[in-house]
């Protein structure tokens, strides 16, 4: 049986920052309230025509790289976004094939929010546990200052735009295997977060537009509660159900919405400083670029080697949640 092993990981990081004190200016907030409630400090943003597969792109290209593969070995691509570069087609993920020139390659998205990455590397696993599939590219890329209301003050300071990626391949070495990927969901709280217009249910119109029904409407508070909940029963039930405990972690990576629920659920799991990696400070929430791009970070600051165990924990809109364990398994 072929075992999939997390490969690498890669990020693109658009160098145009967005800060507080930027949003002083636009709305009715000071850079305070916003360090205080959510711990962002500062968000990146895209340029004007670069869309979620650019960013992509530029981070799967990193990820390949450090993978030490040819692009012609992968075989399937998965994009985690809800900013796809076109609302129906085609897909973000032809679009960062085709930047990468990998003409004859399955790809396609998968929509889960902030938990996609998860979901993704949950498929990947699948894929190569199967037979199916060698060399897995997924991807986290959003660009969410599209889908901002940028004179909604409860909810446009905390998103940002990245992309992060990942190379899953198939080994025959059980030590290098991803142990395990829990992915779940519950749309019984679809309203929590939304973006209500342009969909079949609720097509482009001039209401949408006055209306901006296009953009993400999220109701902040009832959502930091079940994310905390959600976030911390998620790990309990994967470390039981393989017999670990918080001392087998050594990177806790949580999705980053909001310093305080990683906070909140860093101390229900009695996970300490050290393990847990926070970037929330930086790039604010980057929904399913937000796990890769903060895997990536600690990994640039050389805190993430071969062997060490590492542990998603993602939340988002569906409402989605997932975790997955595994040990990083770089070829060298
Ligand atoms: C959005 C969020 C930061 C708001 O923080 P909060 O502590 O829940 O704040 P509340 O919504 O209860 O609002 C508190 C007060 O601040 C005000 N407020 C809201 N936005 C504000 C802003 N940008 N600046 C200043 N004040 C603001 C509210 O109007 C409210 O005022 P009131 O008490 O006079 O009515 C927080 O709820 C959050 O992070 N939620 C989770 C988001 C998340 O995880 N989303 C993604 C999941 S993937």
């Amino acid at each position: 049986m072929a075992y999939a092993a997390f490969r690498s990981i890669g990020a693109y990081i658009p160098p145009k920052i967005m800060t507080n004190a930027d949003f002083e200016k636009i709305i009715d907030t000071s850079d305070e309230w916003i360090t205080k409630r959510t711990g962002i400090k500062e968000r990146r943003l895209s340029e004007a025509g670069e869309a979620s597969s650019d960013l992509g792109a530029k981070a799967a290209q990193i990820a390949i790289d450090r993978a030490g593969i040819s692009k012609d070995e992968i075989d399937l691509v998965i994009c985690a976004t809800v900013t796809p570069d076109f609302l129906c087609m085609p897909s973000t993920a032809c679009m960062i094939a085709s930047k990468l020139e990998l003409p004859n390659v399955m790809a396609y998205d998968i929509s889960a929010a902030c938990t996609g990455f998860v979901y993704a590397v949950s498929v990947a696993k699948a894929f190569v546990e199967s037979g199916m599939k060698k060399n897995v590219l997924i991807v986290g890329a959003e660009t969410y200052s599209s889908i901002l209301d940028y004179t909604d003050r409860t909810t446009c300071f905390i998103f940002g735009d990245g992309a992060g990626a990942a190379i899953i391949s198939a080994t025959e070495d059980k030590s290098e295997a991803i142990i395990d990927v829990n992915c779940s969901s519950d749309g019984n709280y679809h309203d929590l977060i939304k973006t209500p217009g342009g969909g079949s249910l609720h097509p482009c119109s001039q209401e949408v537009l006055d209306q901006k029904m296009a953009c993400i409407k999220m109701k902040g508070n009832e959502t930091f509660k079940l994310a905390v909940k959600t976030l911390t029963s998620d790990v309990k039930v994967m470390l039981e159900k393989h017999n670990l405990t918080n001392a087998d972690i050594n990177h806790f990576i949580p999705h980053q919405a909001n310093y305080r629920i990683i906070k909140a659920v860093g101390e229900a799991l009695d996970m300490n400083d050290e393990q847990t990696v926070v970037t929330v400070d930086k790039y604010g929430n980057t929904s399913a670029a937000s796990i890769p791009m903060a895997m990536n970070y600690a990994y640039e600051q050389g805190k993430i080697k071969k062997g060490d165990n590492v542990l998603f924990d993602a939340f988002g809109g569906g409402l989605t949640w997932g975790s997955a364990l595994f040990p990083f398994s770089p070829k060298n």
